[in-house]
């Protein structure tokens, strides 16, 4: 509806502009003439083409994936800079895939959590995309080159692959915390590296934000497959 009101409107436009120039061209239909044929040609000094296709005779890449660069100083050594930044790179692909495997069970979900499981995915969802900004955003500030589009992500990441098929709530749920466990069981690993390195920033976001956020959303989800009476104590 909108683009359609655009489009008429776009249509319309040159009529009234043609309409004002016939207008004028009543009181001076010489100097008009001439002002007409300007507007109808470019100005030879500025192209307004816009230079497209240029991936295809594309240059080397500005940086290469997997290496590091000492652009910044942030008083880390280069071999502890790519050590963070390949450490990162696997948060990286763990965090997306498991961001995205929220929005498949948000939309996919069904049953009688419908409606609870739906928001709890959609704000875990949302709380994981704000990981993966982070992590990536420390990976460039360390010289590192994020990981960033589905392919890739999906040969680096070591959370399992999860099929299109729709499932059943329970599914879902334990899904979802076998890919928190791989994923917390990497930041433990990698946080104590980070520490040993003297990295403390890549450290600091992985215990204060990687850990503490995924070790809640764990706490909200596992509480859903617990078997436990709905009406009568047992
Ligand atoms: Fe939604």
């Amino acid at each position: 509806m909108a683009s359609s009101a655009k489009n008429s409107a776009a249509k319309t436009a040159p009529k009234a502009a043609a309409a004002k120039t016939t207008s004028k061209a009543g009181s001076n239909g010489a100097s008009n003439g001439k002002a007409s044929a300007n507007r109808n040609q470019s100005n030879p000094a500025v192209n307004i083409q816009p230079l497209l296709n240029q991936q295809q005779n594309a240059p080397a890449p500005t940086q290469r994936y997997g290496t590091v660069a000492q652009r910044l100083p942030i008083g880390l050594g280069e071999s502890v800079r790519q050590e963070s930044v390949d450490m990162l790179n696997q948060l990286l692909a763990d965090t997306i895939t498991l961001r995205d495997m929220y929005k498949k069970h948000h939309w996919q979900v069904v049953g009688p959590t419908f409606y609870q499981l739906h928001l709890l995915y959609d704000k875990h969802y949302e709380e994981q995309a704000v990981l993966v900004d982070a992590i990536a955003e420390r990976i460039q500030i360390l010289g590192g080159v994020a990981v960033a589009m589905a392919h890739d992500v999906a040969e680096l990441s070591s959370i399992p692959r999860v099929p299109r098929d729709r499932e059943e709530a329970p599914i879902q749920v334990s899904r979802l915390l076998d890919a928190h466990r791989i994923l917390l069981e990497n930041c433990h690993r990698f946080a104590e590296k980070a520490d040993e390195s003297g990295d403390d920033g890549t450290n600091d976001l992985i215990v204060s934000q990687l850990i503490r956020t995924n070790e809640m959303q764990v706490w909200f989800v596992a509480e859903h497959v617990v078997d436990s009476p709905l009406t009568q104590a047992e």
